[in-house]
């Protein structure tokens, strides 16, 4: 099989917090498959929403002002698939993931120095309400960005009635972010 580089975002500011753990399970999934697995923890991080400046790539880096996505875009640029793994804030991404996201946008532009070789994506995403329908916003943001990115979806897990650190352990939400992760 195929050996990957797979890049996990992390979205939560708890340590240990459900969505880490579904991440840190899909990552063992992953490395139990024998890929090559980094996770970028985002809220762990100082990363400032894109200013829409227009400077991207004028100093050499995808975006301009210096803050840790400095540290992100070389993981960025390595990576065959990414995996967004989150809490649900507002019915989308926390604001310190999303600012990450944002900032995706240099290698859109007609100045990109270092293509992205991102092939395929998934989103593990956890959220306190009982009904589905409240994933809906991420969901569709998320397959939009794929789709526009030309990412194949290779699986979306979103698990509903998870509140207090550790609400996942008592669900299939772990064992369903490890196989995730064994399918790669
Ligand atoms: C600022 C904030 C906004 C939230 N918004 C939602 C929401 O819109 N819908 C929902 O079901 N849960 C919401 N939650 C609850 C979290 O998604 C939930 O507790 C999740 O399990 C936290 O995951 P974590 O342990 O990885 O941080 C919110 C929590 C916070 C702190």
């Amino acid at each position: 099989m195929e050996k990957k580089n797979i890049l996990v975002l992390t979205g939560s500011p708890r340590r240990n917090g459900n969505s880490e753990r579904m991440a840190d399970a899909f990552i063992k999934g992953a490395q139990a498959a024998e890929h090559e697995v980094t996770k970028f923890e985002s809220a762990r991080k100082e990363i400032g929403g894109c200013k829409a400046c227009g400077t991207c790539w004028s100093k050499g880096r995808p975006c301009s002002f210096p803050d840790d996505f400095a540290e992100l875009a070389p993981l960025l640029e390595a990576a065959d698939v990414l995996v967004f793994a989150t809490p649900l804030y507002w019915y989308s991404f926390p604001a310190q993931i999303k600012a990450a996201i944002d900032k995706i946008y240099p290698y859109l532009a007609d100045s990109c120095q270092r293509p992205l070789k991102i092939k395929e994506s998934l989103l593990l995403v956890c959220g306190a309400d009982g009904d589905m329908k409240m994933f809906d916003g991420i969901i569709a943001t998320y397959r939009e960005i794929a789709g526009f990115m030309n990412w194949a979806d290779k699986g979306v897990l979103a698990v509903p009635n998870i509140i207090e650190k550790g609400d996942n352990e008592a669900t299939d939400a772990l064992g369903r972010a490890e196989e995730l992760g064994k399918s790669l």
